[in-house]
């Protein structure tokens, strides 16, 4: 638990605090074994994060970037093709489109979920692509390049709308590669099957990240990817491995990308405690809407009925964020901006021809999101305490605001 008058934005020490003698059994364990690449350890994970996820198959890599990367790839993603995602996500989704020789093309994301809205995918499909009957799939109009992915991602912890992202997919015959690096345990209400799905199970393959700060999170470096698709599983784990099978076999130019063993160790006795870091999140945001429901200023997350969301972060949009931002920190509250320039407007991508303008819902976004604390162990005492500061922050910068429009006025 931290204290109430420095409330840090995120909470790393704590859980590896209480789970220390566990964390330290899995060093102790491979240094006796000598087990520090692939072994036990990371199949053991690996099976408890798939059957986590409600797929067949999970496969671990070196980080969430590898394993969008290698699922684009292994599901046939490469030179001189288009993948279809968003501008508001981290810089990795765009990274890994671009690694397989791929390039991005973003939709806008929907106001209420942040993430890709389903009517723009298609829009983007219906006026700006064709389908070559004869090569037998999409081709977008203007870059002669075949469509050959769709990447939504689920920011934040919050499922996006894969019902009609995966309707619209199916009728293109498109595979869809979920970024499910901040949104472990996340579920959506699968219409087709009448259940709820995880986040990574839905798509042709899910990518995951365990970077430190995620909800499930690695004392290092380290992703996985998901999926149903055995033969799909099978070509992931040759790419991670310098395109082996079998040793010094090398059936294609692969990559060292696999997941260590001890980091492997650590996430399965992390992943146990998951659904609980979860539960505890989803309660988090459940008291700041109570505490700040009826703050003037404040827009709160939207829970789709068909989301249950993991909050990975807690993204409220404020007008004046940069100052309110500076008000929390000068009270002792820490605060995150995911993410204050959208891709299309970076300078990596200028290539890409984008424009300000081009994704007015992602623009507007960027310059009001505000990520506030948001872990398990958060408490009552500190929640209210930053409702409370984010309020008068908020509160302060309209009052200055309305003070300046009346001194325009009266000159
Ligand atoms: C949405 C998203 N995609 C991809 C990644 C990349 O994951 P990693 O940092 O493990 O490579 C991240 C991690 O920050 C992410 O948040």
């Amino acid at each position: 638990m931290t204290g109430i008058d420095q409330i840090p934005f995120v909470d790393l020490i704590s859980p590896h605090r209480e789970l220390r003698a566990e964390l330290v059994q899995v060093f102790n364990t491979a240094l006796d074994n000598a087990g520090f690449i692939g072994g036990p350890m990371v199949a053991t994970f690996e099976h408890d994060f798939a059957a986590f996820c409600g797929t067949s198959q999970c496969v671990g890599v070196s980080s969430g970037t590898d394993a969008l990367r290698f699922a684009l790839m292994a599901a046939g993603v490469g030179d001189g093709d288009v993948a279809v995602t968003v501008s508001n996500t981290f810089t990795a989704t765009a990274e890994a489109i671009s690694q397989t020789g791929a390039r991005s093309v973003f939709v806008d994301i929907d106001a209420g979920t942040h993430n890709m809205d389903p009517r723009k995918l298609e829009e983007y499909i219906e006026s700006h692509c064709r389908v070559d009957r004869d090569a037998g799939y999409l081709v977008d109009r203007r870059l002669g390049r075949r469509v050959a992915a769709i990447v939504p991602v689920h920011l934040y912890g919050q499922p996006a709308d894969m019902n009609s992202i995966l309707e619209i997919a199916e009728r293109y015959n498109i595979p869809v590669i979920e970024d499910a690096c901040q949104a472990h345990g996340a579920e959506y209400y699968s219409k087709d099957s009448g259940s709820w799905k995880k986040a990574g199970s839905m798509g042709r393959a899910g990518a995951f990240s365990f970077y430190p700060g995620k909800n499930l999170g690695a004392c290092g470096e380290g992703g996985a990817v998901t999926t149903n698709d055995n033969k799909l599983a099978e070509k992931i784990r040759m790419l991670r491995d310098h395109g082996q099978a079998q040793k010094y076999h090398h059936d294609m130019a692969g990559y060292n990308g696999r997941l260590d063993a001890i980091q492997a160790g650590i996430l399965k006795v992390k992943l146990g405690h998951l659904s609980n870091w979860g539960a505890q999140r989803r309660h988090c945001a459940k008291r700041y809407r109570e505490l700040l429901k009826s703050t003037a200023g404040v827009v709160l997350p939207m829970e789709p009925p068909w989301a249950k969301a993991v909050y990975h972060l807690y993204v409220v949009r404020v007008e004046n964020r940069e100052r309110v931002q500076q008000y929390l920190a000068d009270a002792g509250i820490g605060t995150g901006i995911h993410y204050p320039i959208p891709l299309h407007l970076q300078k990596a991508y200028r290539s890409l021809g984008y424009k300000r303008g081009d994704f007015p819902v992602c623009e507007a976004a960027a310059l009001e999101i505000l990520s506030l604390p948001m872990y398990p162990g958060l408490g009552h005492e500190q929640q209210r305490r930053v409702a409370s500061e984010l309020g008068a922050a908020v509160s302060l910068g309209r009052t200055s605001a309305m003070a300046m429009a009346v001194g325009a006025g009266s000159y």
